[in-house]
């Protein structure tokens, strides 16, 4: 549920009206809301009940500033994979005895930051990250807490750039191997091992890849608690799909009733890491039509937001509905909605029934996951503003970018 909906004609979020947001802020602009976000994260921390658990967010989906800080107020704990994001929860509030560190390439200097700001585990993801933290934390005189993010080889029926939990996927410790990567941990001096960990890919609609992955970490914790190597806490990831057309993904407490049915004998504290079910239907990508062209093959509509704004359509040619901002009569026609980037494959839709007139704002909606975060540059376009609304109030939480920001940093050598 969200609290994206059309008042007297115009849609709004919460309690603002889009239209005139777009007015005084400009187009292509990213809109979020407070209390989707809110509901969700809550929706996922209810389920988990009275069990010892954790939500992570996974700030990748989406990481302002001011979304950060409303989880972390909640008490949200966080999945990070970089120093940036790293930098990004701490700057918003986050506790970081609630961060988890997942990710492949994880450097010294990442590790040697996370060090310092005492973060609640690593999740590590291969035997060389082992060694190489082991070193790390040896030469700062600490110990790392750690957690091995096994690779449990389940299929997630996803699209194949995101599904991670597959034997040829570079994520995580293949599970063969896994009990040996544990003796590894439990045999460095400066490792400390606290947990378990997997995630098998994202927007996955079916709970049984989910159930599947937990009962090959089970069956390992049992092998490896066996070796005299125990563990407090199972991290099961994040990747809880949403709707974004026809789908039917579990709702929060359906996706871990199953989940704790299998854990009801375990005392262990559970982590979990959403992004996407948290986000995404909590933020839309407002833009206005420029041109409407009309030609034998195809009806395009040029809108002012384009790939490098909302990357998802180009990349997985993923589908997101795009509502009209103030519906008006007049013919449908179908339409190809594209953005201006020079690229055949930068369009937000293909082939959607709308009536256009130039000038229209459009909405694309679920794009508050793996939208702005997605955001480049390309063709030397300022990345859009973003705007948190709560009730009747609008807040920018980022500004347009500036032309002039986009070449700071850059100079012109004297040849
Ligand atoms: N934990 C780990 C270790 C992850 O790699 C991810 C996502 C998550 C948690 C959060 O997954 P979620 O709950 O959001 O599904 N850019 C793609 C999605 C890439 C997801 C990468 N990892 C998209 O736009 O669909």
């Amino acid at each position: 549920m969200d609290y994206f909906d059309y008042s007297n004609g115009r849609l709004c979020a919460e309690q603002v009206d889009i239209p005139t947001l777009a007015d005084q802020y400009g187009t292509p602009l990213y809109v979020y809301s407070r209390a989707t976000l809110e509901r969700h994260w809550n929706a996922f921390d209810e389920a988990l009940g009275s069990h010892p658990h954790l939500v992570c967010y996974a700030v990748k989906a989406n990481s302002n500033l001011a979304v950060l800080a409303l989880l972390a107020r909640l008490g949200s704990g966080f999945d990070i994979v970089s120093g940036g994001e790293l930098a990004r929860v701490l700057k918003a509030g986050g506790d970081p005895a609630r961060i988890v560190f997942s990710g492949v390439g994880k450097t010294v200097a990442e590790m040697e930051m996370a060090l310092e700001t005492g973060i609640r585990c690593f999740n590590v993801e291969s035997t060389a990250e082992l060694a190489r933290l082991n070193d790390v934390a040896a030469t700062h005189g600490v110990y790392a807490p750690v957690s091995l993010r096994v690779n449990p080889d389940v299929d997630a029926h996803t699209h194949p750039y995101i599904s991670t939990g597959l034997k040829e996927n570079k994520f995580g410790i293949e599970v063969n191997a896994a009990r040996d990567a544990y003796r590894q941990a439990a045999d460095s001096k400066h490792l400390d091992v606290h947990g378990i960990d997997c995630h098998i890919g994202s927007q996955l609609t079916e709970i049984a890849p989910f159930v599947d992955a937990l009962d090959r970490v089970l069956e390992l914790v049992d092998h490896i608690e066996s070796d005299g190597i125990p563990v407090s806490h199972i991290d099961l990831g994040g990747g809880l799909g949403v709707r974004y057309r026809d789908e039917h993904p579990p709702l929060p407490e359906d996706y871990v009733r199953p989940l704790m049915a299998r854990l009801s004998n375990c005392d262990k504290e559970i982590l979990i890491e959403p992004g996407r079910a948290i986000a995404a239907n909590a933020g839309v990508l407002v833009t206005e039509v420029q041109y409407l062209k009309e030609t034998a093959e195809h009806n395009f509509a040029i809108v002012d937001a384009a790939m490098n704004d909302l990357l998802r359509p180009a990349l997985y040619q993923a589908w997101q509905d795009i509502v009209p901002v103030i519906p008006h009569d007049g013919a449908a026609k179908h339409w190809d909605v594209v953005g201006p980037v020079c690229e055949t494959g930068d369009f937000l839709g293909k082939d959607r029934e709308l009536t256009l007139a130039q000038g229209d704002r459009l909405a694309v909606r679920s794009a508050g996951a793996y939208g702005f975060t997605m955001a480049s540059n390309y063709n030397s376009r300022p990345r859009p503003a973003e705007i948190l609304v709560d009730g009747d109030k609008a807040y920018v939480v980022r500004q347009r970018e500036t032309v002039d920001r986009l070449f700071e940093g850059e100079s012109i050598p004297d040849l």
